[in-house]
C-alpha cells in the first residue's frame, strides 16, 4: 500500500467529523479529485440482467485525494468466496467469555483502509452493508432469518440477487475468522458493521454477542431484501416484516451517506452524495435539498440523478418515499438534525442488527472505542 495514502486515509478517519464541520470535504459539488472506475452489469434484484454491457465512471471521491485512481474491475478480480462451507462453527458459551471483541473491532478498523484503490478508499461501506443483508433477512411473523445464524455463508443466500458483491466483505471477514476462530459469523459480521460506521464517524452503537452459526438448512427464501426499483409500499411491506416502522425505516436509510452503487452488484451507479466515506446526514440533505432528474442506463434499467452532479444518484425507491407524506416529514427531520439523526441511527442499527438473536439476557453490553480516540 502506498504509506502516504495510508496515512492521509488513516487521518481522514480520524477528522471526517471536523472535516464535515469546517466544510473542507463537501465543497463545491463536484469539486474533488477524482478516481476512475470501470465495472460490468448486473441487477440488484435475482432477475435476469434485461441486457448486458459496460460502463464506465469518473468520480470524484475523499480517498483519491492521496494518490491516483484504481480499477474496481481488476481489484475484486483477485477475491474467491471462501464462504461456502457447508459446517457451521459452534461455540460454548465459556470459550465466548474470553473473546476481546475490543481488539476483533480494532483488527477489523486497521483493515478498513487496507487496499486505497478499492472504491473510494475504505471497505466500511461494504461491511455495514453485509452486516444489513445478513440481519435484514428477519421475518418477525416467522421468527426466521436475521443475523443469527449467519446464513449468507452457503450459496443459496449468497447467490440471491441482492447480495452480489457482498463476498468481498465474507471474504475480508473470513481473514479475521481466520485470527479468531472462535467468534460466530454473524457476531462477526454485526460488529464489522458497527465498526465500520463508527470508524467513519458515525455513531456508537451499543454491540452485544450471542449469535450461533447455523446450517445451510436455515438460508432464507430470496426476496426478504428491498428492490430498489419498486416503490415505497413494497418499502413498508419488506421493514415492516422486519418490525420497523416508518421513522425507523427513514433512519436505517441514513446508512446510504456512505457507499455507492456498482453498476455489476445492483445495476444502479454511483454515490448518494460527494463524501462516500464519511458517515453523516448528507444523504438526508442530498435527497431534500437537490434537483433529481431521471437518468437511463446502459443496461436498461433508471435512476435519479442530481442536475448539477450528475455522478450523484438516488435509486427509485428512495425518490418514491420521499414523495410520501410520512416518510418526508422524517428525511426532513434528519436533513436539519444530524444529532437526532445519530441518536435515532444508533438506535435503529442495534435493532436490526439484534432481530431474531436468541440473547439469553446476561450478555455483555459493548460500546467501543474508536481507534481513533
Ligand atoms: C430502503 C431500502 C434500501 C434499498 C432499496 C437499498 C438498496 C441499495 C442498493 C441498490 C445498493 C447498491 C449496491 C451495490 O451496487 O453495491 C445499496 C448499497 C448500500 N446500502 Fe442499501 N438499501 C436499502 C437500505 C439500506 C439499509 C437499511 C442499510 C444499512 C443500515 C443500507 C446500507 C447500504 C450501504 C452502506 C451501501 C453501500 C455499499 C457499498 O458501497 O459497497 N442500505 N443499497
Amino acid at each position: 500500500m502506498n504509506p502516504l495514502r495510508s496515512t492521509f486515509i488513516k487521518s481522514s478517519r480520524v477528522n471526517t467529523r471536523n472535516l464535515l464541520a469546517s466544510g473542507s470535504v463537501l465543497g463545491a459539488t463536484g469539486s474533488r479529485i477524482g478516481g476512475v472506475r470501470i465495472s460490468g452489469m448486473r441487477y440488484y434484484s435475482s432477475e435476469a440482467p434485461k441486457k448486458s454491457g459496460s460502463g464506465g465512471l469518473v468520480f470524484l471521491t475523499l480517498a483519491a485525494l492521496g494518490a491516483g485512481a484504481g480499477y474496481y474491475y481488476n481489484s475484486t478480480q483477485s477475491f474467491k468466496t471462501k464462504t461456502l462451507s457447508s459446517s457451521p462453527t459452534y461455540t460454548s458459551t465459556e470459550k465466548k467469555k474470553g473473546i476481546d471483541y475490543q481488539k476483533i473491532y480494532n483488527d477489523i478498523a486497521e483493515m478498513l483502509d487496507d487496499d486505497s484503490t478499492y472504491d473510494d478508499g475504505s471497505y466500511g461501506p461494504v461491511l455495514v452493508r453485509l452486516a444489513w443483508h445478513a440481519s435484514g433477512t428477519y421475518d418477525k411473523d416467522t421468527k426466521t432469518g436475521g443475523s443469527n445464524g449467519a446464513t449468507m455463508r452457503f450459496a443459496p443466500e449468497a447467490n440471491h440477487g441482492a447480495n452480489n458483491g457482498l463476498s468481498i466483505a465474507r471474504d475480508l471477514m473470513e481473514k479475521i475468522h481466520t485470527k479468531y476462530p472462535e467468534i460466530s459469523y454473524g457476531d462477526l459480521w454485526t460488529l464489522a458493521g458497527v465498526c465500520a460506521v463508527q470508524e467513519l464517524g458515525g455513531p456508537t452503537i451499543a454491540w452485544r454477542p450471542g449469535r450461533e452459526d447455523a446450517f445451510e438448512t436455515s438460508c432464507t427464501p430470496d426476496g426478504r431484501l428491498p428492490n430498489a426499483g419498486k416503490k415505497q409500499d413494497h418499502i413498508r411491506d419488506i421493514f415492516y416484516r422486519m418490525g420497523f416502522n416508518d421513522q425507523e425505516i427513514v433512519a436505517l436509510a441514513g446508512a446510504h451517506s456512505l457507499g455507492r452503487c456498482h453498476p455489476d452488484r445492483s445495476g444502479f451507479e454511483g454515490p448518494w452524495q460527494e463524501a462516500p466515506t464519511i458517515f453523516s446526514n448528507e444523504y438526508y440533505k442530498a435527497i431534500s435539498t437537490r434537483k433529481w432528474v431521471k437518468k437511463n442506463l446502459p443496461n436498461g434499467a433508471w435512476q435519479w440523478v442530481d442536475k448539477n452532479n450528475t455522478e450523484v444518484m438516488m435509486l427509485p425507491a428512495e425518490i418514491s418515499m420521499y414523495n410520501d407524506k410520512e416518510f418526508k416529514k422524517y428525511f426532513d427531520l434528519y436533513a436539519k438534525d444530524e444529532e437526532q439523526f445519530f441518536k435515532d441511527f444508533a438506535a435503529v442499527f442495534q435493532k436490526l442488527l439484534e432481530l431474531g438473536v436468541p440473547f439469553k439476557g446476561d450478555e455483555k453490553v459493548y460500546h467501543f472505542k474508536r481507534t481513533t480516540e
